[in-house]
């Protein structure tokens, strides 16, 4: 083999992607590349800088003069994101970027630079990467492919209790699955690189599963399928 191998998790919001994918990566001793930041700071840079989220040629042009960074931290989160030399961490995890993030992420003119930058991560393998299209698009040779999934009920009470955690409790479990069920609608439907099951990947279905659980199963089938004996 000319490079380590790729673990390439795709699946709907909520379905456990960020959670497991740095466990796994962790427990590898490999890279983490968590593409969905990539998009919330393509998004939040277009909201800062009041483009309409439908202004293509404008984004594009705003894209080629801006510099989006991805550092490796030894904390949590384990990515720090920059544009230009903002750090957008935290800004990129706000509900307007959330409920904008899918309108800027079916454009081919951003999907075009992210690619290349998320290809370029792992030229060299020894790569957990998570988003909807890595192993459809990004890493169609990856080694091994999961997509993960559980029902919208189970990922919205998920994403429910995350907001509970940060102390907001506006929101109740019917708006937040409708809210879920509207981005991946919008996803799975676009033209490019839509979020969907590479014919080669395990599907998981983590409901009722815990975390540790499903790090474990993915572990279970990197030893299956990754390492020679
Ligand atoms: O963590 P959460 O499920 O909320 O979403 P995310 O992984 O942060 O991704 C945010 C959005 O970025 C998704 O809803 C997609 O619109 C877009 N995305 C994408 O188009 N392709 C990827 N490989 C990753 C994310
Ligand atoms: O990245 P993605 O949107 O797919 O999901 P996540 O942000 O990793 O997970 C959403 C929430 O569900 C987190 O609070 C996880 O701790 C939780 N979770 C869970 O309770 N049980 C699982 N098997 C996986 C995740």
């Amino acid at each position: 083999r000319d490079r380590e191998p790729i673990v390439a998790i795709d699946g709907p919001a909520g379905a456990g992607k960020s959670t497991v994918t740095r466990l796994v990566a962790e427990a590898l001793g490999f890279l983490y590349l968590d593409t969905g930041a990539m998009y919330r700071a393509i998004a939040w840079l277009v909201l800062e800088k009041k483009i309409a989220l439908d202004d293509e040629p404008a984004i594009a042009e705003c894209l080629e003069s801006t510099t989006l960074t991805l550092r490796r931290t030894n904390s949590t989160p384990p990515l720090q994101v920059s544009i230009d030399n903002t750090d957008v961490t935290q800004a990129i995890r706000t509900p307007q970027v959330t409920a904008n993030v899918s309108a800027v992420a079916k454009l081919s003119a951003v999907r075009q630079v992210l690619l290349k930058q998320q290809q370029q991560w792992g030229e060299k393998g020894g790569i957990v990467a998570e988003g909807r299209d890595i192993g459809t698009h990004v890493f169609p040779n990856a080694e091994l492919k999961i997509f993960l999934t559980a029902s919208a009920q189970e990922r919205a009470r998920r994403r429910l209790q995350d907001l509970a955690h940060q102390g907001e409790t506006q929101i109740d479990l019917e708006q937040m699955e409708k809210e879920i069920q509207h981005r991946d609608y919008i996803d799975s439907t676009r033209k490019i690189a839509p979020l969907c099951k590479a014919p080669d990947a395990i599907e998981l279905v983590t409901d009722g599963l815990s975390i540790e659980e499903v790090t474990q199963a993915i572990l279970k089938l990197y030893a299956r399928h990754c390492t020679t004996f």
